[in-house]
C-alpha cells in the first residue's frame, strides 16, 4: 500500500514541476509543490531557475530570508543551488481555508546585493479526513414525533480544501431513520437525519447510528461520528391489566376488611406516564357500599355486608388509568358461595282453629309452608312436631316444602283445650340450622259430656214439722263442656209420692240444685219417700243424667204417749180382776200405751204415781205389766185403784197417766158394787161410755164386714192378707196418726199374732206370737225399720210388740162389755 502512495505522489510531484517550469520563465520566482514535503526535499533548482552560477552562490553568500519576521521554510543547496523545504509545510496550518497558500520568502545575495523574491504556492493534497466535532452526537427525540420529522446534525470538518474537503454523508442502516445531505449557501454539506418509521420507546428507548462523512480526496477520507438517538417517552400506552378478567370467588358474609383481589395493571410508559390507578367503573350504590377499590394498589376490599341471599354474583368493572388519563378497562367477576345462614322460616298458610273435639283423625287443621333462602343443602329442610301431641305432618305431595298438618288421635276438649304445636324445621347445611314456630289451635266444644252428679246417691234427713221452705239438701252436677253445654239446670222428675205430685213435697233451684221443702212433713205420716232429680245441660242437643234424692223424715217428739189400755180418762167400767190366790210375782194386769214417735221417743216408761195401797203393786218401768209385790192378805181392800203415768223418753218428755181399777175377787159375782169402786162415778159419764163402745163396736163391726169383703174381693191378688185369727182394730180407735203406710188402717197381716185370751183374763196368761217372717219382708220395710232402730239410741219396744196388746185390749173390752 505504502509503496502505492509514495509512487502516486511521487507522479504528482512530478506534474508539479512541470508548472514550477513555467512560472520561472517571469520576475518573481514562483514554486508550487505539495504540502508536507519532507525536510530537505529539492523544491526546484533556484540558482538555475535566476541563471546564476552555482559556484558563486557560496561566494555570495546566497541564503534565503522570510519577509520580516517570519519563518524559512526553504534553504538553498549553495552547492547544487536547489531550493529544499527547510520547515515543514502544512498548507492548512498555513493558510486555513484560504483558497490559494502562498509563503512569500526571499533569496538574498550579496556582492552585489541581490534580492529574489521566492514564493512558494504550497499546493492541497488530501491529507485530512472529515471530522466531526465530537465523538457522540446525542439527540432525544420524543417517541411522539411523526414520520418525516428532520433533525439537524452537525457538519463534519475536513481541514483540506475544494475537492479533498467533505463530499458527502452515509448513515448507518437503520429501522427507523434515512439521511437527506444538502448543500447549504456556503457550499457546505450538511446532512439531515429524517424520521422514516415512528419509535417506539417502549420498544427500543436509544438507536445508536452511525454517520459518515466521506471527503473527495482521492483517495477519499472519512470520518465518523456515533449518533445516539434517546427515544423520549411520550404517554403512548394505556395501562394494560394481568387478566382481562378475573374471576374470584367468595364466601357470603365475608368480614369488612376481606381482601377480594388485587388486580394489577400495568403502564409501559415511564415515569408518571406509567403510574397507574384504579377505580371501580360504573358500578351500583349497593355495589358501592359492599366493595371498595384502593385506587393505587388495586386491591378489592370487602366494605359491607355480603349477602349470598341479596346478591350471588357480582360483576365490578375496573378502570385503571394512567397520568394523562388513558384508560383501560377489566372485569372482576365475583362469585359469592352460600353459606347456611338462614334459618328455615315456617311460615302458617292456614289454621282452622278452632277445631271441634269430634274432628275424626286425619282431619287437617292447618298448612304450613317452610322457605329456606340458603341454596342447595343449606335449603333442603326436614320439617318435624316433635312433642307428644295428636298431630303429625303431612307433606305435600304435588307442591314442595308445604305440610299439612293432620290429626292422629282423638281430642277431648274437656281433657286438652288447646295445643301448643311446636314444628322444628331443620336445613340440612354444616352446621345444621333450625327454627320452630309454634301453632295455638284451639279445641272447640261439642256437647259430649252429660253432666254427673258428684254423689251417686243422696239422702236428706228433714226433721218433721220443718218449716216450709227451707232447704233440704243440694244436689251438684258437674258437666266438664263449655259454656251452655256445660251449663246444668236442675229439675224434678215428675213423679208421684203417696199420691201426690212431687213438686207438692220438694222444689228445686234450677241453677243451684238446693232442694227446698214445701211443706211442713210429718214423720208419723211418713218416714221417708223418694224423688228423681234430672239435670240437664243446656247443648243442643241436650244432655242430661238424673239421681235418686232419698229424703229422710225425722221424728221429733210431737206425739205424748197414748194409753190405750186402760183407758185414760179412768172409766171404771174398765176393771181388772184379781183373784185372791195370787202370789207376789204374779202378772196381774198391764198398762197398754203407744207412742206414734219413734225410737227414743216412743220409748215409753210407767211409773206408779199412786195407788190405794203403795205397797200391794209394782209396775214395769219399760213393760208396764202390773205385777204382785206380796202376796194378798184378808185385810187387803178389795178395790185397789193404781193411777200410773207413761212418759216417753224424748226431750222434753211428753207423759199421759191413766187409772187401773183392780177388783181383788174370785168371782164376779162377789162384786156387786162394781160401781163404787169408781172414784166419783155420775150416771151421765156412764152413759157416754156406753155411747162410746156402742160406737165403737159399731165402727168395729162394720170395718170387720168391709175388711171381709174387701179380703174376699183381693184375695187372688194379695194371698198373704190373711186373717187367720186376726182381729180388725177399728180404725177410730186408733191414734190418728197411728196410720200405717198402707194407710187402710188395719194391719198388715205381717203382723198377725195367736191371741190365747181366757174370758175376763183372770191369769192374764195370754201369748202372742208374731207370725210374721223377716225375710218375707219387702226390703223397703226392713230397712225403714231397721233405721228406726239405729235411730233409737237405746233398747226399744218394738210397735209390733205393742200391737198385740192393742188388740188383747179390744178383744177384752169387747168380751167384757158385750154383756152389759
Ligand atoms: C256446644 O256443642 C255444640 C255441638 O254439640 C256446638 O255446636 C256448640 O258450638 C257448643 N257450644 C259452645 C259454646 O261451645
Ligand atoms: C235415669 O238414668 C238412667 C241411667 O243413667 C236411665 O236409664 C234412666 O232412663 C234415667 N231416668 C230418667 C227418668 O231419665
Amino acid at each position: 500500500m505504502d509503496f502505492i502512495r509514495s509512487s502516486v505522489s511521487a507522479l504528482i510531484l512530478f506534474f508539479y514541476f512541470l508548472g514550477l517550469m513555467v512560472h520561472v520563465a517571469f520576475g518573481d520566482i514562483n514554486y508550487s509543490f505539495p504540502e508536507e514535503l519532507k525536510r530537505g526535499s529539492v523544491i526546484g533548482n533556484i540558482a538555475k531557475d535566476l541563471g546564476l552560477d552555482v559556484k558563486d552562490l557560496a561566494a555570495r553568500k546566497a541564503r534565503i530570508d522570510a519577509e520580516g519576521n517570519r519563518k524559512r521554510y526553504c534553504n538553498i543547496n549553495p552547492m547544487t543551488g536547489e531550493l529544499t523545504v527547510a520547515e515543514r509545510l502544512d498548507r492548512e496550518g498555513l493558510c486555513g481555508k484560504k483558497a490559494s497558500c502562498v509563503i512569500k520568502q526571499e533569496l538574498m545575495l550579496e556582492n552585489p546585493l541581490e534580492l529574489h523574491r521566492v514564493n512558494l504556492n504550497v499546493q492541497d493534497v488530501n491529507d485530512n479526513s472529515p471530522k466531526f466535532e465530537d465523538d457522540v452526537i446525542r439527540i432525544e427525540i420524543r417517541e411522539s414525533t411523526f414520520k418525516g420529522a428532520r433533525f439537524l446534525l452537525e457538519e463534519a470538518h475536513d481541514a483540506d480544501h475544494g475537492q479533498n474537503s467533505v463530499k458527502t454523508y452515509s448513515l448507518q442502516r437503520n429501522d427507523h431513520f434515512v439521511l437527506s445531505v444538502n448543500t447549504n449557501d456556503i457550499g457546505g454539506k450538511y446532512s439531515e437525519l429524517v424520521l422514516e418509521k415512528e419509535l417506539d420507546r417502549e420498544q427500543q428507548q436509544e438507536v445508536t447510528l452511525i454517520l459518515t462523512a466521506v471527503d473527495g480526496g482521492t483517495p477519499p477520507r472519512s470520518g465518523t461520528v456515533t449518533i445516539h438517538v434517546t427515544v423520549l417517552d411520550a404517554n403512548d400506552n394505556a395501562p394494560v391489566f394481568s387478566q382481562s378478567v378475573y374471576k374470584v370467588s367468595l364466601s357470603e358474609n365475608s368480614p369488612v376488611g376481606t381482601v377480594l383481589v388485587t388486580v394489577n395493571a400495568t403502564d409501559a410508559d415511564e415515569g408518571s406516564n406509567g403510574e397507574v390507578i384504579y377505580a371501580l367503573g360504573h358500578i351500583s350504590e349497593e355495589e358501592k357500599n359492599i366493595f371498595s377499590l384502593d385506587r393505587k394498589t388495586g386491591t378489592i376490599t370487602v366494605i359491607g355486608p355480603i349477602d349470598f341471599e341479596e346478591e350471588s354474583t357480582f360483576e365490578l368493572r375496573v378502570l385503571a388509568k394512567d397520568a394523562s388519563g388513558l384508560t383501560s378497562y377489566s372485569m372482576v367477576m365475583v362469585e359469592i358461595t352460600d353459606v347456611n345462614d338462614n334459618e328455615p322460616v315456617i311460615i302458617l298458610k292456614s289454621l282452622n282453629s278452632p277445631i271441634p273435639e269430634n274432628a275424626l283423625p286425619g282431619t287437617e287443621v292447618g298448612i304450613i309452608n317452610v322457605q329456606d333462602r340458603d341454596s342447595e343443602n343449606n335449603r333442603q329442610l326436614r320439617c318435624s312436631i316433635e312433642q307428644n301431641v295428636p298431630f303429625k305432618l303431612v307433606p305435600s305431595i304435588s307442591i314442595k316444602n308445604y305440610y299439612s298438618v293432620v290429626i292422629t288421635g282423638d281430642l277431648d276438649r274437656e281433657m286438652v283445650s288447646e295445643y301448643d304445636i311446636t314444628i322444628t324445621a331443620t336445613d340440612q347445611g354444616f352446621p345444621p340450622l333450625s327454627s320452630a314456630k309454634t301453632i295455638q289451635l284451639l279445641v272447640a266444644d261439642v256437647n259430649d259430656n252429660p253432666p254427673v252428679f258428684e254423689e251417686q246417691t243422696y239422702s236428706a234427713h228433714v226433721k218433721e214439722n220443718n218449716k216450709p221452705g227451707s232447704a233440704v239438701c243440694t244436689v251438684a252436677a258437674t258437666d266438664p263442656d263449655w259454656r251452655q253445654n256445660g251449663t246444668v239446670v236442675y229439675s224434678l222428675f215428675p213423679s208421684d209420692v203417696n199420691g201426690a205430685p212431687v213438686t207438692s213435697f220438694l222444689s228445686i233451684n234450677g241453677d243451684t240444685g238446693v232442694i227446698h221443702a214445701v211443706r211442713s212433713y210429718d214423720y208419723e205420716q211418713f218416714k221417708s219417700f223418694k224423688v228423681l232429680v234430672l239435670a240437664r245441660d243446656n247443648g243442643s242437643p241436650p244432655l242430661s243424667n238424673n239421681v235418686t234424692v232419698s229424703v229422710f223424715i225425722m221424728d221429733e217428739n210431737d206425739n205424748s204417749p197414748q194409753i190405750l189400755y186402760p183407758s185414760p180418762d179412768g172409766n171404771s167400767f174398765m176393771t181388772e180382776m184379781v183373784p185372791k190366790t195370787v202370789h207376789a210375782g204374779s202378772l196381774v194386769s198391764k198398762v197398754i200405751a203407744v207412742d206414734a214417735d219413734c225410737g227414743q221417743n216412743a220409748w215409753l216408761s210407767y211409773h206408779i204415781v199412786k195407788a190405794t195401797d203403795q205397797g200391794l203393786f209394782t209396775i214395769g218401768v219399760h213393760s208396764g205389766e202390773i205385777k204382785m209385790q206380796r202376796d194378798l192378805s184378808e185385810s187387803d181392800n178389795m178395790k185397789q185403784n193404781v193411777i200410773v203415768s207413761v212418759s216417753d223418753n224424748g226431750q222434753p218428755s211428753l207423759s199421759a197417766t191413766c187409772v187401773m181399777y183392780l177388783i181383788i175377787s174370785d168371782n164376779l159375782a162377789e162384786v156387786p158394787e162394781l160401781k163404787d169402786i169408781t172414784f166419783d162415778d155420775t150416771n151421765s159419764r156412764l152413759t157416754l161410755y156406753l155411747t162410746v163402745a156402742l160406737v165403737t163396736v159399731t165402727t168395729f163391726f162394720l170395718t170387720f164386714v168391709i175388711t171381709v169383703l174387701a179380703v174376699r174381693f183381693c184375695h187372688k191378688r194379695k194371698p198373704r192378707l190373711m186373717f187367720d185369727g186376726a182381729v180388725t182394730i177399728p180404725g177410730a180407735y186408733l191414734p190418728p196418726n197411728y196410720a200405717d203406710v198402707e194407710g187402710t188402717g188395719t194391719l198388715r197381716s205381717n203382723f198377725n199374732y195367736d191371741a190365747y185370751l181366757t174370758t175376763g183374763s183372770r191369769t192374764s196368761d195370754f201369748k202372742f206370737i208374731t207370725s210374721y217372717n223377716e225375710s218375707t219382708l219387702p226390703a223397703e220395710l226392713t230397712r225403714e225399720k231397721t233405721e228406726c232402730v239405729t235411730d233409737d239410741l237405746g233398747e226399744q219396744r218394738d210397735i209390733t210388740q205393742v200391737r198385740p196388746h192393742i188388740l188383747y185390749n179390744f178383744a177384752f173390752v169387747i168380751l167384757f162389755y158385750f154383756p152389759l
